[in-house]
C-alpha cells in the first residue's frame, strides 16, 4: 500500500526524535513492500522564523492532503514572553482544530523492565496500562469569549470552557468503543461538583453509555480525585475519558508512571487525517545534545500504522521491537542511561 505522511518536525528535540521515527517507518515499509512518501513542512517557532506564521498555509494544505501527520514538538523559549496568539504552540492548536482531530489517545503503559524507574514504588506501577482519551478541539483551549481587557482600571482576563452535547457525545463514544477492545471499563473525569460544563458532560456520558454501551462499565470521577488515584492505584484504570485541559494535565501525570515523559506516544483522531505526536514538548533544555528519548515518537509512528493505515501487524512489530530494546537494558539519559537518540533508534531498527 502507499502511505503519504506529512512530517512536521517542529522545534527543539522535535527534529531529533522524528528522524528516528521516520527511519523506523522506512524500515517497516521497505520490509513489507509498502510505498512510503514523506513530505516535510514547517510548524511552530521554525515556521514563525521562516514565514512569520506558526502554521503557514502550505503546511496546512500539506497536512490536509496527507494520509497522516507525524509531528515532533513545538515551542521555543525565544517566544515565551509573547501572548498565546503569537506563540509557536498556536500553530499546533490550529492544526488540531483544522484537522478536526477531536480525540487524543494517550496510552500510558509501564514496561516491566522500567518499573523501577518510576518515582512510585514498583509494586504500584506494575501492570499499569491505561488509555487516556483526551478531548482535543474544544473546552477552555478554544472557547470564546477569551482575552484580556481593561476593566475598572485594571486588566481582566477571560477564558471560556464550552462544550456542546454533540462534542461530548463523540469523544465519549470514542472512549466507549476503545474500551470494548480492552477491559470494558471507562472512567469519565469531570468537575461536576462545581462546573455546569461538567454537569452536561456527566449527563451526556451517562446517557450515551446506557443507550449504546450497556456492556461497558462506566464510572464518574472528579478530576482532583482522579489526579490522586492515578498515582495511588494506576491499575484500577482502563480507559479514561476527559475534556481538553484536564486531559493535558492528567497525561503528564500518567507519564510519570512509565518512567519518563519521553516514552509516551499519542494519536489524535477525527474523521480524516490523523495526527501523531509524542506527549512531550520541545525540551529546550536538552535540544541539540542528541540525548532525547525517541521512543514516544517511534511508538506514535506505530499508532499511525495502526489507526491511519490499518497496518496492525506492522504496528505490533514496531511495538515489539521497542519492548525488545527496553528489555535489552539500553537506556536514554531520561531513564538514567547513556544511550543517544541515534543509538536507541538504531537499536529499534535492529530489533525490527
Ligand atoms: P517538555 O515535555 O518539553 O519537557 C519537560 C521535561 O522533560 C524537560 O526536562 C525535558 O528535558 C524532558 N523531556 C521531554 N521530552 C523528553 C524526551 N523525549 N527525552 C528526554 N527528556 C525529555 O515540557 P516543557 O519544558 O514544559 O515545555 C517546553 C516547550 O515545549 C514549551 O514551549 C511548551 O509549550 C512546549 N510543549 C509542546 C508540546 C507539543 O508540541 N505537543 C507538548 C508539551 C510542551
Ligand atoms: C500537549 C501540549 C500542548 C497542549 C501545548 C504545546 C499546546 O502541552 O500536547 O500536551 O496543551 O495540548
Ligand atoms: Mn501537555
Amino acid at each position: 500500500m502507499k502511505l503519504c505522511v506529512a512530517l512536521l518536525a517542529g522545534d527543539g528535540i522535535g527534529p531529533e526524535v522524528t528522524a528516528q521515527a521516520v527511519a523506523v517507518l522506512e524500515a517497516v515499509c521497505r520490509s513489507r513492500s509498502h510505498q512510503l512518501e514523506i513530505a516535510s513542512g514547517l510548524i511552530g517557532a521554525a515556521a514563525i522564523r521562516a514565514a512569520g506564521d506558526p502554521l503557514p498555509p502550505e503546511t496546512l494544505t500539506l497536512a490536509k492532503s496527507s494520509g497522516a501527520v507525524l509531528l515532533g514538538a513545538v515551542g521555543h523559549p525565544e517566544f515565551d514572553a509573547l501572548p498565546p496568539e503569537k506563540r509557536p504552540e498556536k500553530g499546533l492548536l490550529r492544526l488540531r482544530k483544522e484537522l478536526h482531530v477531536f480525540a487524543n489517545l494517550r496510552p500510558a503503559i509501564c514496561f516491566q523492565a522500567l518499573e523501577s524507574f518510576s518515582p512510585l514504588r514498583p509494586e504500584i506501577v506494575h501492570g499499569t496500562n491505561l488509555l487516556l482519551v483526551r478531548e482535543l478541539t474544544g473546552g477552555l483551549y478554544y472557547g470564546t469569549p477569551r482575552g484580556i481587557s481593561q476593566e475598572n482600571g485594571e486588566p481582566r482576563a477571560v477564558n471560556t470552557m464550552a462544550y456542546s452535547r454533540s462534542e461530548i457525545e463523540r469523544i465519549a463514544r470514542m472512549g466507549f468503543k476503545l474500551a470494548r477492545g480492552r477491559k470494558k471499563r471507562v472512567v469519565s473525569v469531570d468537575k461536576a461538583n462545581v462546573l455546569e460544563n461538567s454537569q452536561l458532560w456527566r449527563e451526556t456520558v451517562t446517557q450515551l453509555g446506557a443507550a449504546e454501551f450497556p456492556d461497558v462499565q462506566l464510572e464518574h470521577m472528579l478530576v482532583d480525585s482522579c489526579a490522586m488515584q492515578i498515582i495511588q492505584n494506576p491499575r484500577r484504570f482502563d480507559v479514561v475519558v476527559t475534556e481538553n485541559l484536564f486531559g493535558d494535565i492528567l497525561s503528564d501525570e500518567a507519564a510519570v508512571l512509565t518512567g519518563s515523559i519521553g516514552m509516551l506516544p499519542s494519536a489524535s483522531l477525527g474523521e480524516h487525517t490523523g495526527l501523531y505526536e509524542p506527549v512531550h514538548g520541545s525540551a529546550p533544555d536538552i535540544a541539540g545534545k542528541g540525548i532525547a528519548n525517541p521512543i514516544g515518537t517511534i511508538l506514535s509512528a506505530a499508532m499511525m500504522l495502526r489507526h491511519s493505515f490499518g497496518l496492525e501487524q506492522e504496528a505490533a512489530a514496531v511495538e515489539a521491537a521497542v519492548t525488545k530494546v527496553i528489555d535489552s537494558g539500553l537506556r536514554p539519559k531520561d531513564l538514567q542511561g547513556s544511550a543517544s537518540t541515534e543509538e536507541l533508534g538504531k537499536a529499534v531498527l535492529q530489533a525490527l
